[in-house]
Formats: C-alpha cells, sequence, structure tokens
C-alpha cells in the first residue's frame, strides 16, 4: 500500500512515518529531508531551495515532482511508500497521480494530523535529530535516552529552519496554500482526519488500527 501522511509543521508526520515504516515495511519519502539532501550538494538548485526553505515557503513544484518520480519509478518501492509532506500543492496532487498511475500504483489512505497551533510551536522548538539514525526526538515530549537511542549524543541536532521566524512562515504557507487540498481527498473518500494533538503513541495506536485493516 502507498500512504500520504499530510499535516502542518510539526504536527507529528515524521514521528508517524517512522512508527509505521517500522511495523509495515514501507518506505518513508519526506519531501523536506529529500530537499534538504539537495542543499547539502551545494549547487546552484540546492542553494535556491535553502533561501525558499528558510523563508518558510514552497519550493516550485517542477523541482520536487522530479525527486517523487524518481522513487516510485524504482521498483525496489512498488506499492510501499508513506508521503510525508507531499503532495502540498493541486499540481503536486495532479503529478502525483499521474506517476502513480503510470506505475500501476494509487494511494490507500490519507492521514491528516490536526494540530492547534500554540502546541506545534513547542513541539518544533524542542525538535532535535540524529544526524546519524535520523530519528526524530523532542526535549520535552519525548527526550533521548539510553532505551530509545544508540548513537552517541553529538550526532543530535536541530533543524536550522526551526526557528520562531520561519515556523510562522511555514505555518501560513500550509493554511494558506496546502491545508485546502485536503478537499480533494475528502471528495476521494480516502482521507482519514486524526487528532494530532494527543501523545505520539495514541495517535500511532490509532492509525496502525487503520492499517491493519487495509489489503493492499
Ligand atoms: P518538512 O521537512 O516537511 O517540514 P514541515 O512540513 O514543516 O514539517 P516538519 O518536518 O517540521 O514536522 P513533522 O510533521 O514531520 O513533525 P515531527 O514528526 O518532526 O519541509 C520543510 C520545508 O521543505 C518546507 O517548509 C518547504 O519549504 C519545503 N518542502 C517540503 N515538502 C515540500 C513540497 N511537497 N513542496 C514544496 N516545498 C516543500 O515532530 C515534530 C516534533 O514534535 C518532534 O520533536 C517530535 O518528537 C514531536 N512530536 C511529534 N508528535 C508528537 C506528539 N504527538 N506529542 C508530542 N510531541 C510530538
Ligand atoms: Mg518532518
Amino acid at each position: 500500500m502507498n500512504l500520504i501522511i499530510f499535516g502542518p509543521p510539526g504536527a507529528g508526520k515524521g514521528t508517524q512515518s517512522n512508527n509505521i515504516v517500522n511495523d509495515f515495511d514501507l518506505k518513508q519519502v519526506s519531501t523536506g529531508d529529500l530537499l534538504r539532501n539537495e542543499i547539502k550538494l551545494k549547487t546552484d538548485q540546492g542553494k535556491n531551495i535553502e533561501s525558499i526553505i528558510n523563508n518558510g515557503e514552497l519550493v516550485p513544484d517542477n523541482v520536487v515532482n522530479v525527486l517523487i518520480e524518481k522513487i516510485i519509478s524504482d521498483p525496489n518501492n512498488f506499492n510501499r511508500l508513506i508521503f510525508d509532506g507531499y503532495p502540498r500543492t493541486i499540481s503536486q496532487i495532479y503529478t502525483l497521480e499521474r506517476i502513480l498511475k503510470k506505475f500501476d500504483q494509487k494511494i490507500s489512505k490519507v492521514f491528516s494530523l490536526n494540530v492547534d497551533k500554540d502546541i506545534i510551536s513547542k513541539r518544533i522548538n524542542g525538535r532535535i535529530i540524529c544526524a546519524k539514525c535520523f530519528k526524530i526526538f523532542n526535549v520535552y515530549f519525548n527526550p533521548p535516552n539510553s532505551e530509545n537511542h544508540e548513537c552517541d549524543k553529538k550526532y543530535l541536532k536541530k533543524r536550522v529552519d526551526d526557528n520562531s521566524k520561519t515556523i510562522l512562515g511555514r505555518f501560513e504557507t500550509y493554511v494558506i496554500k496546502t491545508s485546502p487540498i485536503l478537499d480533494y481527498y475528502k471528495k476521494k473518500g480516502s482521507l482519514c482526519e486524526i487528532d494530532g494533538n494527543q501523545k505520539i503513541d495514541e495517535i500511532y495506536n490509532k492509525i496502525r488500527s487503520i492499517l491493519g485493516n487495509i489489503r493492499d
């Protein structure tokens, strides 16, 4: 099955994708991570992406769509992808549908994590990510310890775009540009809205029970 996980910045898309990957043998595709990898390459395109991300805006559809097509066309990924943070515009939805059709696939379920704005700020401010194993932690809500993290503490880093100014921009971009596209999946009947204000495990239990009933 292919899934989409949708939600504002800091909603828990990456956190829940990590859980799903472990239990359902799927592969996570975070366009944010893919774009951050492009930045590391220090190409002209990477520099352009960096300034867009740091302003909390959306990277142009064509740039993101090329990255996505590469992943879907890989036979190793056939019917086992979780799209985390993609699509974010109606044009990205149409592109995703076109590519999936080309490779004889579809989306089984779209999860949308609904989280209040004040909770989002605290989650993003407290987020730390391991640069080695890529696990996501939170100094307030989910701190790393010897039981949940094996790598050295020196690998734990904050994301460059996790600062108060960019967070506001990211949230605004989500409300104006991305949240309206949820209607598309609502009309299709594939949308499942989840209260993302709850604890990580509570949210995941809901997702897991829904996924357990999907047979494709
Ligand atoms: P992206 O990296 O996708 O950032 P985002 O959408 O802002 O979402 P985040 O990654 O910040 O949050 P998350 O929902 O994954 O939360 P997480 O699980 O980490 O995109 C970055 C940028 O790239 C965009 O701004 C844009 O510029 C560009 N971009 C990306 N995709 C694009 C696209 N398709 N088109 C165009 N441009 C694109 O959790 C956050 C924190 O909260 C963690 O610390 C976690 O431990 C904690 N936490 C999670 N769940 C809970 C919970 N239930 N209770 C308590 N704490 C929790
Ligand atoms: Mg994320």
